[in-house]
């Protein structure tokens, strides 16, 4: 286990996975990030579908948008909003966000693991449905495979603080302490 700072800096988009298995203790730690992930009113509105196998794995990564690498992994999860249509309690889609939150534990401590994942959003929403039996009025928000990396990937660059945070209102760089070049 390694802490959560090194677990964030650890984790990578992996696009290449080794054929080994899972252990099912590992893969229920890792479940147990996401069942403890907040949700909009604590509803958890949301399944996550566990795909180990091979033909489904196959047909998913077809489903995906040139995304043919996500069957090598052993195990594709995916995360699927319940009732999405009854999510108007705000102007904002919670159904998604609650996935979202649930599947960066995942990634978190996949990494802490050992364990690469990758985000997959291009997918075609239907094809996903008709695979694994999914409901018309779900929604498929994430596939993700999950696997042993075979490949180191590049830390990808991200920008600054100073371009992602503003001052006490939207536009104003000047901030009242230099607290953000501290960190
Ligand atoms: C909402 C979302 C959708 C994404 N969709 C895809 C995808 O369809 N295919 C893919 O290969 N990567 C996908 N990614 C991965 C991003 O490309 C990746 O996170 C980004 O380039 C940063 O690289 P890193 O994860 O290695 O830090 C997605 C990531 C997010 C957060």
């Amino acid at each position: 286990m390694i802490d959560i700072y090194e677990a964030i800096k650890k984790r990578r988009s992996v696009r290449l996975y080794k054929e080994k298995k899972i252990e099912n203790a590992v893969l229920n730690r890792i479940l147990e990030a996401a069942r403890l992930a907040p949700s909009a009113n604590n509803v958890q509105g949301y399944k996550l579908i566990i795909v180990k196998d091979s033909q489904k794995r196959q047909q998913l990564a077809k489903a995906g948008l040139y995304q043919s690498f996500i069957s090598q992994a052993p195990i594709i999860i995916v995360g699927v909003a319940v009732n999405p249509e009854l999510d108007q309690t705000s102007e904002n889609p919670f159904y998604a966000i609650d996935l979202a939150i649930a599947f960066d534990h995942l990634t978190l401590v996949a990494a802490s693991e050992g364990l690469g994942t990758c985000w997959i959003g291009a997918f075609k929403q239907d094809k996903v449905k008709k695979i694994l039996e999914i409901p018309e009025k779900c929604k498929v928000i994430v596939l993700m495979p999950i696997g042993f990396p075979d490949d180191k990937p590049k830390n990808r660059s991200r920008k600054s603080l100073k371009e992602l945070i503003y001052y006490e209102k939207f536009s104003n760089r000047i901030g009242l302490g230099a607290w953000v070049d501290i960190i």
